[in-house]
Protein backbone atom coordinates (compact mmCIF):
# COMPACT_ATOMS: atom_id res chain seq x y z
CA UNK A 1 0.00 0.00 0.00
CA UNK A 2 1.17 3.48 -0.60
CA UNK A 3 2.01 6.12 1.55
CA UNK A 4 -1.53 8.08 0.56
CA UNK A 5 -3.65 4.87 0.91
CA UNK A 6 -2.20 4.38 4.06
CA UNK A 7 -2.92 7.75 5.92
CA UNK A 8 -6.74 7.77 4.14
CA UNK A 9 -7.38 4.33 6.13
CA UNK A 10 -5.59 6.43 9.10
CA UNK A 11 -7.92 8.85 8.55
CA UNK A 12 -11.20 6.99 8.10
CA UNK A 13 -10.27 4.49 11.00
CA UNK A 14 -9.93 7.38 13.44
CA UNK A 15 -13.02 9.26 12.62
CA UNK A 16 -14.72 5.87 12.94
CA UNK A 17 -13.46 5.47 16.52
CA UNK A 18 -14.16 9.21 17.62
CA UNK A 19 -17.18 8.52 16.34
CA UNK A 20 -18.13 5.24 18.58
CA UNK A 21 -16.85 7.37 21.99
CA UNK A 22 -19.13 7.56 24.13
CA UNK A 23 -17.12 9.19 27.22
CA UNK A 24 -14.15 10.95 28.08
CA UNK A 25 -12.24 8.40 28.76
CA UNK A 26 -12.01 5.91 25.62
CA UNK A 27 -12.10 9.03 23.62
CA UNK A 28 -8.31 10.06 25.51
CA UNK A 29 -7.55 6.18 25.05
CA UNK A 30 -8.77 6.84 20.88
CA UNK A 31 -6.70 9.59 21.39
CA UNK A 32 -3.02 7.66 22.77
CA UNK A 33 -4.00 5.56 19.81
CA UNK A 34 -4.25 7.54 17.12
CA UNK A 35 -2.29 11.00 17.64
CA UNK A 36 -0.30 9.86 20.43
CA UNK A 37 3.83 11.31 19.95
CA UNK A 38 5.46 8.77 21.24
CA UNK A 39 3.82 5.29 19.84
CA UNK A 40 0.37 6.36 18.19
CA UNK A 41 -0.36 5.17 14.61
CA UNK A 42 0.05 8.70 13.14
CA UNK A 43 3.56 8.82 14.38
CA UNK A 44 4.11 5.91 12.61
CA UNK A 45 2.68 7.28 9.02
CA UNK A 46 5.03 10.47 10.09
CA UNK A 47 8.05 7.76 10.42
CA UNK A 48 7.43 6.48 6.52
CA UNK A 49 7.19 9.95 5.54
CA UNK A 50 10.65 10.75 6.61
CA UNK A 51 11.80 7.95 3.97
CA UNK A 52 9.24 8.91 1.09
CA UNK A 53 11.46 10.10 -2.13
CA UNK A 54 12.40 14.18 -2.58
CA UNK A 55 9.28 14.20 -5.14
CA UNK A 56 6.78 12.88 -3.47
CA UNK A 57 7.39 14.46 0.11
CA UNK A 58 5.48 17.98 -1.03
CA UNK A 59 2.00 15.73 -1.92
CA UNK A 60 2.56 13.41 1.07
CA UNK A 61 3.31 15.83 3.78
CA UNK A 62 0.38 18.15 2.43
CA UNK A 63 -1.98 15.17 2.97
CA UNK A 64 -0.75 14.41 6.37
CA UNK A 65 -1.26 17.85 7.64
CA UNK A 66 -4.66 17.71 6.07
CA UNK A 67 -5.38 14.06 7.68
CA UNK A 68 -3.95 15.17 11.01
CA UNK A 69 -5.71 18.43 11.52
CA UNK A 70 -9.13 16.47 10.32
CA UNK A 71 -8.96 14.08 12.75
CA UNK A 72 -7.71 16.47 15.83
CA UNK A 73 -10.47 18.43 15.08
CA UNK A 74 -13.19 15.79 15.08
CA UNK A 75 -11.39 14.80 18.49
CA UNK A 76 -12.03 18.33 19.89
CA UNK A 77 -15.57 18.28 18.99
CA UNK A 78 -16.38 15.09 20.17
CA UNK A 79 -15.10 16.39 23.36
CA UNK A 80 -17.06 19.31 23.67
CA UNK A 81 -19.89 17.22 22.84
CA UNK A 82 -18.88 14.89 26.05
CA UNK A 83 -18.62 17.55 27.87
CA UNK A 84 -22.07 19.22 27.25
CA UNK A 85 -24.53 18.18 29.91
CA UNK A 86 -27.27 16.42 28.82
CA UNK A 87 -30.77 16.26 29.94
CA UNK A 88 -30.67 14.81 33.44
CA UNK A 89 -33.62 12.72 35.21
CA UNK A 90 -35.03 16.01 37.05
CA UNK A 91 -37.00 16.89 33.88
CA UNK A 92 -35.72 19.92 33.29
CA UNK A 93 -34.43 20.99 29.77
CA UNK A 94 -31.36 22.78 29.76
CA UNK A 95 -31.44 23.41 26.91
CA UNK A 96 -34.51 25.52 26.89
CA UNK A 97 -34.57 29.51 26.42
CA UNK A 98 -34.50 30.96 30.07
CA UNK A 99 -36.57 33.92 31.38
CA UNK A 100 -35.38 36.78 29.91
CA UNK A 101 -34.57 39.95 31.79
CA UNK A 102 -36.80 43.04 31.15
CA UNK A 103 -34.06 45.92 30.27
CA UNK A 104 -34.67 49.25 32.47
CA UNK A 105 -35.62 52.14 30.52
CA UNK A 106 -34.37 56.23 31.42
CA UNK A 107 -37.17 57.96 32.94
CA UNK A 108 -39.15 60.09 30.50
CA UNK A 109 -37.79 63.49 32.33
CA UNK A 110 -34.77 62.29 31.52
CA UNK A 111 -35.10 61.44 27.68
CA UNK A 112 -36.29 65.36 27.97
CA UNK A 113 -33.47 66.52 29.48
CA UNK A 114 -30.71 64.44 27.41
CA UNK A 115 -33.01 65.53 24.46
CA UNK A 116 -32.54 69.49 25.43
CA UNK A 117 -28.94 68.96 26.00
CA UNK A 118 -28.51 67.61 22.70
CA UNK A 119 -30.31 70.34 20.92
CA UNK A 120 -28.86 73.43 22.40
CA UNK A 121 -25.64 71.58 22.33
CA UNK A 122 -26.15 72.15 18.99
CA UNK A 123 -26.22 76.01 19.73
CA UNK A 124 -22.83 76.23 21.43
CA UNK A 125 -24.44 75.77 24.91
CA UNK A 126 -22.27 73.81 27.12
CA UNK A 127 -23.98 72.33 30.47
CA UNK A 128 -23.27 73.27 34.02
CA UNK A 129 -24.71 71.79 37.35
CA UNK A 130 -25.33 73.21 40.75
CA UNK A 131 -26.09 72.21 44.03
CA UNK A 132 -30.13 71.56 45.16
CA UNK A 133 -28.90 72.60 48.66
CA UNK A 134 -28.05 76.45 48.31
CA UNK A 135 -27.00 79.27 50.31
CA UNK A 136 -29.23 82.80 50.21
CA UNK A 137 -26.53 84.42 47.75
CA UNK A 138 -27.15 82.08 44.77
CA UNK A 139 -30.65 81.76 45.29
CA UNK A 140 -31.86 85.51 46.35
CA UNK A 141 -28.64 87.89 46.96
CA UNK A 142 -26.36 87.72 43.74
CA UNK A 143 -29.96 87.48 41.78
CA UNK A 144 -30.62 91.08 42.87
CA UNK A 145 -33.56 89.38 44.96
CA UNK A 146 -33.95 92.26 47.92
CA UNK A 147 -34.16 91.06 51.63
CA UNK A 148 -37.99 92.00 51.96
CA UNK A 149 -38.52 90.78 48.55
CA UNK A 150 -41.89 87.90 48.45
CA UNK A 151 -40.01 85.20 46.76
CA UNK A 152 -37.65 85.15 50.02
CA UNK A 153 -40.95 84.32 52.10
CA UNK A 154 -39.89 81.67 54.35
CA UNK A 155 -43.83 80.21 53.96
CA UNK A 156 -42.91 80.11 50.34
CA UNK A 157 -39.37 78.23 49.96
CA UNK A 158 -37.93 75.04 51.89
CA UNK A 159 -35.37 76.32 54.40
CA UNK A 160 -33.40 73.77 55.89
CA UNK A 161 -33.61 73.92 59.96
CA UNK A 162 -31.01 72.16 60.84
CA UNK A 163 -28.60 73.68 58.20
CA UNK A 164 -29.77 77.23 59.80
CA UNK A 165 -26.96 77.54 62.12
CA UNK A 166 -23.64 76.32 59.68
CA UNK A 167 -21.11 78.37 58.43
CA UNK A 168 -22.39 80.85 56.06
CA UNK A 169 -25.99 81.51 56.80
CA UNK A 170 -29.44 79.79 56.11
CA UNK A 171 -29.58 76.84 53.36
CA UNK A 172 -32.60 76.22 51.04
CA UNK A 173 -33.38 73.79 48.38
CA UNK A 174 -33.23 75.81 45.37
CA UNK A 175 -36.35 77.15 44.26
CA UNK A 176 -35.29 78.19 40.76
CA UNK A 177 -31.98 76.69 38.01
CA UNK A 178 -30.99 80.85 38.36
CA UNK A 179 -29.00 80.27 40.84
CA UNK A 180 -26.57 78.43 38.25
CA UNK A 181 -26.20 81.11 36.57
CA UNK A 182 -24.21 82.85 39.49
CA UNK A 183 -22.43 79.77 40.22
CA UNK A 184 -20.76 79.68 36.40
CA UNK A 185 -20.48 83.87 36.20
CA UNK A 186 -18.56 83.28 39.35
CA UNK A 187 -16.05 80.92 38.42
CA UNK A 188 -15.75 82.10 34.51
CA UNK A 189 -15.25 85.11 32.64
CA UNK A 190 -17.29 85.96 29.33
CA UNK A 191 -18.34 84.90 27.03
CA UNK A 192 -20.33 82.33 28.78
CA UNK A 193 -22.95 80.61 27.16
CA UNK A 194 -24.51 77.54 29.30
CA UNK A 195 -27.74 75.63 30.52
CA UNK A 196 -28.54 74.21 33.43
CA UNK A 197 -31.15 71.67 34.23
CA UNK A 198 -32.20 70.25 37.27
CA UNK A 199 -34.64 69.81 40.26
CA UNK A 200 -35.93 72.58 41.90
CA UNK A 201 -38.63 72.74 45.12
CA UNK A 202 -41.63 75.30 45.82
CA UNK A 203 -43.87 74.57 48.69
CA UNK A 204 -47.03 74.48 46.48
CA UNK A 205 -50.37 72.35 46.85
CA UNK A 206 -49.67 69.19 44.62
CA UNK A 207 -52.39 68.61 41.77
CA UNK A 208 -52.73 67.87 38.33
CA UNK A 209 -49.95 70.42 37.17
CA UNK A 210 -48.18 71.31 40.44
CA UNK A 211 -45.57 69.73 42.32
CA UNK A 212 -43.49 70.93 44.88
CA UNK A 213 -40.31 69.35 43.44
CA UNK A 214 -40.17 69.67 39.57
CA UNK A 215 -37.53 70.49 36.71
CA UNK A 216 -36.28 74.17 34.94
CA UNK A 217 -33.89 74.20 32.53
CA UNK A 218 -32.26 77.22 32.79
CA UNK A 219 -29.87 78.92 30.16
CA UNK A 220 -27.41 81.67 30.11
CA UNK A 221 -25.67 83.86 27.34
CA UNK A 222 -23.35 86.95 28.32
CA UNK A 223 -21.19 88.50 25.87
CA UNK A 224 -20.25 91.65 24.12
CA UNK A 225 -23.35 91.71 22.14
CA UNK A 226 -25.75 89.47 23.32
CA UNK A 227 -29.52 90.97 22.69
CA UNK A 228 -33.29 89.68 23.02
CA UNK A 229 -33.58 89.16 19.54
CA UNK A 230 -30.95 86.41 19.79
CA UNK A 231 -32.85 85.31 23.16
CA UNK A 232 -35.96 85.12 21.05
CA UNK A 233 -34.15 83.29 18.17
CA UNK A 234 -32.56 80.35 20.32
CA UNK A 235 -36.02 79.77 22.08
CA UNK A 236 -38.04 79.75 18.43
CA UNK A 237 -34.81 77.21 17.29
CA UNK A 238 -35.19 75.20 20.71
CA UNK A 239 -38.99 75.25 20.21
CA UNK A 240 -38.83 73.97 16.63
CA UNK A 241 -36.21 71.33 17.06
CA UNK A 242 -37.91 69.80 19.81
CA UNK A 243 -41.91 69.87 19.23
CA UNK A 244 -41.71 70.63 15.15
CA UNK A 245 -41.99 73.70 13.05
CA UNK A 246 -45.75 74.22 13.62
CA UNK A 247 -45.01 76.13 16.36
CA UNK A 248 -45.03 79.37 17.48
CA UNK A 249 -43.38 81.26 19.89
CA UNK A 250 -44.74 84.94 21.99
CA UNK A 251 -43.15 87.63 24.71
CA UNK A 252 -45.18 89.02 27.25
CA UNK A 253 -43.87 91.88 29.27
CA UNK A 254 -43.06 90.63 32.59
CA UNK A 255 -40.99 90.81 36.08
CA UNK A 256 -38.39 89.31 37.28
CA UNK A 257 -35.70 90.67 39.69
CA UNK A 258 -32.69 89.51 37.81
CA UNK A 259 -33.77 90.67 34.37
CA UNK A 260 -34.60 93.92 32.73
CA UNK A 261 -36.15 93.81 30.61
CA UNK A 262 -38.19 90.78 31.62
CA UNK A 263 -41.03 88.47 29.59
CA UNK A 264 -42.64 85.51 30.49
CA UNK A 265 -42.20 83.25 27.13
CA UNK A 266 -45.53 81.49 25.70
CA UNK A 267 -45.23 78.97 23.62
CA UNK A 268 -48.46 77.45 20.84
CA UNK A 269 -48.73 74.33 18.42
CA UNK A 270 -50.95 74.36 15.52
CA UNK A 271 -54.31 75.31 15.44
CA UNK A 272 -53.33 78.60 14.31
CA UNK A 273 -51.87 79.88 17.37
CA UNK A 274 -55.24 79.78 19.35
CA UNK A 275 -53.90 77.72 22.53
CA UNK A 276 -50.73 79.50 24.25
CA UNK A 277 -48.97 77.66 27.41
CA UNK A 278 -46.62 79.03 29.32
CA UNK A 279 -43.15 77.93 29.17
CA UNK A 280 -41.05 79.59 31.44
CA UNK A 281 -39.72 83.33 32.43
CA UNK A 282 -36.39 85.30 30.83
CA UNK A 283 -34.54 88.29 29.89
CA UNK A 284 -31.95 90.42 29.69
CA UNK A 285 -29.53 89.97 32.73
CA UNK A 286 -29.79 92.47 35.00
CA UNK A 287 -26.74 95.23 35.06
CA UNK A 288 -26.90 94.11 39.26
CA UNK A 289 -26.42 90.36 38.86
CA UNK A 290 -23.59 91.23 36.50
CA UNK A 291 -21.87 93.28 39.08
CA UNK A 292 -22.62 91.13 41.46
CA UNK A 293 -20.50 88.12 40.21
CA UNK A 294 -17.71 90.63 38.90
CA UNK A 295 -18.54 91.31 35.56
CA UNK A 296 -18.26 94.99 34.20
CA UNK A 297 -22.43 95.75 33.25
CA UNK A 298 -20.85 98.47 30.66
CA UNK A 299 -19.25 96.33 28.72
CA UNK A 300 -21.20 93.03 29.04
CA UNK A 301 -24.97 92.28 28.34
CA UNK A 302 -26.27 88.74 28.42
CA UNK A 303 -29.86 86.88 28.18
CA UNK A 304 -31.06 84.15 30.93
CA UNK A 305 -34.38 81.80 30.18
CA UNK A 306 -36.01 79.34 32.90
CA UNK A 307 -38.76 77.30 31.97
CA UNK A 308 -40.42 73.95 32.94
CA UNK A 309 -39.45 70.50 31.78
CA UNK A 310 -42.12 68.29 32.42
CA UNK A 311 -44.88 70.96 30.86
CA UNK A 312 -42.48 69.82 27.46
CA UNK A 313 -42.38 66.27 28.36
CA UNK A 314 -46.23 66.35 29.00
CA UNK A 315 -47.51 68.01 26.06
CA UNK A 316 -44.83 66.38 23.48
CA UNK A 317 -46.45 62.77 25.17
CA UNK A 318 -49.76 63.99 26.54
CA UNK A 319 -48.95 62.87 29.81
CA UNK A 320 -52.40 64.42 31.72
CA UNK A 321 -51.25 64.38 35.26
CA UNK A 322 -47.48 65.72 36.45
CA UNK A 323 -47.81 62.74 39.27
CA UNK A 324 -47.15 60.29 37.03
CA UNK A 325 -43.73 61.46 36.74
CA UNK A 326 -42.62 60.91 40.70
CA UNK A 327 -44.82 57.66 40.89
CA UNK A 328 -42.47 55.27 39.93
CA UNK A 329 -45.54 53.24 38.54
CA UNK A 330 -43.94 50.91 36.19
CA UNK A 331 -47.01 50.76 34.01
CA UNK A 332 -46.66 54.48 33.56
CA UNK A 333 -43.03 54.39 33.03
CA UNK A 334 -42.62 51.57 30.78
CA UNK A 335 -44.31 53.44 28.03
CA UNK A 336 -41.27 55.51 27.15
N1 LIG B 1 -35.97 81.67 37.52
C1 LIG B 1 -37.23 82.09 36.94
C2 LIG B 1 -38.34 81.21 37.50
O1 LIG B 1 -38.05 80.21 38.11
C3 LIG B 1 -37.21 81.92 35.43
C4 LIG B 1 -36.25 82.86 34.77
C5 LIG B 1 -34.98 82.44 34.49
C6 LIG B 1 -36.62 84.14 34.40
C7 LIG B 1 -34.07 83.29 33.86
C8 LIG B 1 -35.76 84.98 33.78
C9 LIG B 1 -34.49 84.56 33.50
O2 LIG B 1 -39.49 81.51 37.37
Amino acid sequence: MDLIQLLNQFEADALAAIAAVRDAATLEAVRIEYLGARQGKLRDLQAELGKAGKEERPVLGKRFNEVKGRVSESMEQRKLALDRPTVVATGVDISLPGTSVRLGKRHPLTQTMDEFKEILGRFGFTVADGPEVEDERHNFEALNIPDDHPARDPLDNFYLATAEKAAGGPRLLRSQTSTVQIRVMENSSPPVRVISLGRVYRPDTIDQTHSCMFHQMEGLMVGESVTMSQLKTVLRLFAHAYLGHDVHIRFRPSFFPFTEPSVEVDMSWGEGGKSWLEIGGAGMVDPNVLAAVGYDPDRYTGFAFGMGIERFCMRRHRIPDIRLFYGSDLRFLRQF
